[in-house]
């Protein structure tokens, strides 16, 4: 479970300790729920999006009176703009902030504008489950029986309400009666390959190789690899994806070797209004994830850092996108908005 709505809280199994603890982390109000995404006790786009909604449900909680009135629109604005700030690179967030308030200004004079967004907030969890599984079913006619597939990062059960959107893939195919095999990279810095993707992979039996990032490229020379597939945090119009750092690497590598590169992402992760990567905002995370493993020091003090956590992969070095509308391709500029229509 990577969140449950109890109804007056949402719970979050606690991401950051996984896979040593398995600990849960209850959220209250909205500001606890920023945090929980800020720090990543949750992440992964749509589990960010699906947690940003419940946030915003605790927000209207949080306010006593006339929702109808200056002071109660600027509330929910401020719930909206506090939420919306938590992280900068996963579309999703901004997409389910924008139908939660745009509800909430839909229904604002109904007298019972809590259950309306209670409900909405439920639905973008449920339809999350829905839309990957149809990813995945998509997906899943990609791969052959006997395949090994390389991911990068955590697109996993973790990273979504459930099922997940590579993992997905992975899982459709697996029971559609394929035999399919698995390597994960690590995924420095923030360890979610290794912690993240290896433990939902194995909890499910599904047979997962664990390597380090800088194996990759070794690793399909061997002729081990017969499809890349990864998730995505923003895919703008022309098709360029923004996903975790490392995501670049392993796709230049892919080409180099003939492998078939696969994103596989709900329509909430395409961003029309992004042109191109160049405009998609990257973050920037702490030094102490790269001076640091976990806890432990393994570099100098005050070494100079940078520290990225997403990078773009051009559309070019993507063989198709994999949707809950089917796989597009290239020319991803006219394929894309197409999926809209
Ligand atoms: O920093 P994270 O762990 O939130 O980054 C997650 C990723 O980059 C995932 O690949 C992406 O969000 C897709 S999840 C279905």
């Amino acid at each position: 479970m990577t969140l449950e709505w109890t109804g007056n809280s949402v719970i979050f199994i606690d991401q950051r300790k996984l896979p040593l603890e398995e600990v849960y982390v209850e959220c209250v109000n909205h500001t606890e729920t920023y945090i929980a995404i800020k720090d990543m006790i949750v992440r992964g786009a749509p589990a960010i999006g699906a947690s940003a909604a419940f946030g915003y449900v605790l927000g209207a909680m949080e306010f006593h009176g006339d929702f109808n009135s200056e002071k109660g629109i600027a509330h929910m604005k401020s719930v909206k703009e506090k939420l919306a700030s938590s992280r900068p690179t996963a579309v999703n967030l901004f997409w389910a902030l924008e139908r939660m308030h745009k509800t909430f200004l839909g229904y604002i004079s109904s007298g019972n504008i809590l259950d309306i967004l209670e409900r909405e907030a439920l639905a973008i969890a449920y339809e999350d489950i829905e839309v990957n599984k149809a990813i995945g079913k998509y997906g899943a006619e990609l791969l052959r029986d006997g395949d090994t597939v390389l991911t990068h990062c955590n697109a996993g059960a973790l990273a979504t309400v459930d099922y997940g959107t590579a993992l997905g893939v992975i899982r459709a195919a697996i029971e559609m009666g394929k035999k399919i095999s698995v390597y994960a990279d690590e995924t420095r810095p923030y360890l979610q390959g290794a912690r993240l993707t290896a433990w939902e992979l194995m909890k499910d039996g599904v047979d997962v190789t664990l390597i380090s990032d800088n194996m990759a490229g070794w690793v399909m020379s061997q002729g081990k690899i017969d499809a890349v597939v990864v998730g995505a945090d923003r895919i703008a119009a022309n098709g360029d994806v923004a996903n975790k750092i490392g995501t670049y690497s392993v796709a230049v590598l892919a080409q180099r070797h003939g492998i078939p590169f696969y994103v596989a992402a709900p329509l909430s992760t395409i961003d029309l209004f992004t042109p191109t990567g160049k405009e998609i905002p990257i973050e920037e995370r702490d030094h102490k994830e790269i001076t640091h493993v976990q806890e432990v020091q393994v570099a100098p003090n005050n070494v100079k850092c940078y520290n990225p956590a997403f990078d773009v992969t051009p559309w070019n070095l993507i063989t198709g996108i994999i949707t809950e509308k089917g796989v597009v391709r290239p020319p991803y500029n006219m394929t894309l908005k197409k999926l809209f229509d």
